[in-house]
């Protein structure tokens, strides 16, 4: 199955992945903590958001929103102390969306090891006008192998998310037609 929103403009210019890519760098404090005492999975993500949210601004040249996070993967806990290293790219994009890959790592305050990678996630941006509606993004050039990887893992999520929406969609137009008012 072809997916329209994979057809290249040949008016807007494609932009490399690193032109975009970004760390965000974070200390943990108290402030940060569950009631565990470790860092608050929230926090992780408003930072993983933030991070996306630049990267997907800088690669679409404006303002882009977030239209959906997945696979949020919590790999080890954060500490009180921690500086945490969110790593953000553009690994696919489409007519108007774009999917940035997020890496989160830690490097613990009192080790002198390299950073943990403590999270993962993929979100999807939509580029909007001053009116808040989709607009057109560069085509992103992937340069190297594990950027190549990345875009091609990114279209099988696309494929899979796109699939879901519509069988989702498709159930409960067929629950409602069946007089279910649920
Ligand atoms: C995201 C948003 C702009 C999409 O608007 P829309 O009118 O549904 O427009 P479209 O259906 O054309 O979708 C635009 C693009 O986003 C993608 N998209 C929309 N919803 C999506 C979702 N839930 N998951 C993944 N991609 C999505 C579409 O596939 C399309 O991509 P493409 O052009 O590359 O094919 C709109 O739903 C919105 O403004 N949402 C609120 C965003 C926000 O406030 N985020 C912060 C949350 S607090």
């Amino acid at each position: 199955m072809t997916d329209p929103a994979t057809d290249t403009d040949p008016g807007i210019p494609g932009k490399a992945t690193s032109a975009s890519r970004t760390t965000l760098s974070h200390i943990m404090t108290q402030a940060d903590t569950n009631l565990l005492g470790t860092v608050h999975g929230g926090v992780i993500m408003k930072l993983v958001d933030d991070a996306a949210g630049a990267v997907a601004g800088r690669h679409s040249g404006g303002p882009a929103v977030t239209a959906s996070m997945d696979e949020m993967a919590f790999l080890e806990p954060v500490r009180v102390g921690d500086l945490v290293h969110v790593k953000a790219q553009v690994n696919w994009t489409g007519r108007t969306s774009m999917e940035v890959g997020v890496r989160v790592l830690a490097e613990r305050w009192n080790e002198s090891t390299p950073p943990t990678q403590v999270g993962s996630a993929y979100l999807v941006f939509a580029a909007v006008d001053a009116d808040g509606k989709p607009r057109r993004v560069p085509p992103v050039l992937p340069e190297t192998d594990r950027d190549r990887r990345r875009y091609q893992e990114a279209q099988i999520r696309r494929t899979h998310r796109l699939a879901r929406r519509r069988a989702i969609r498709e159930l409960r137009e067929q629950r409602a037609a069946e007089g279910f008012q649920d």
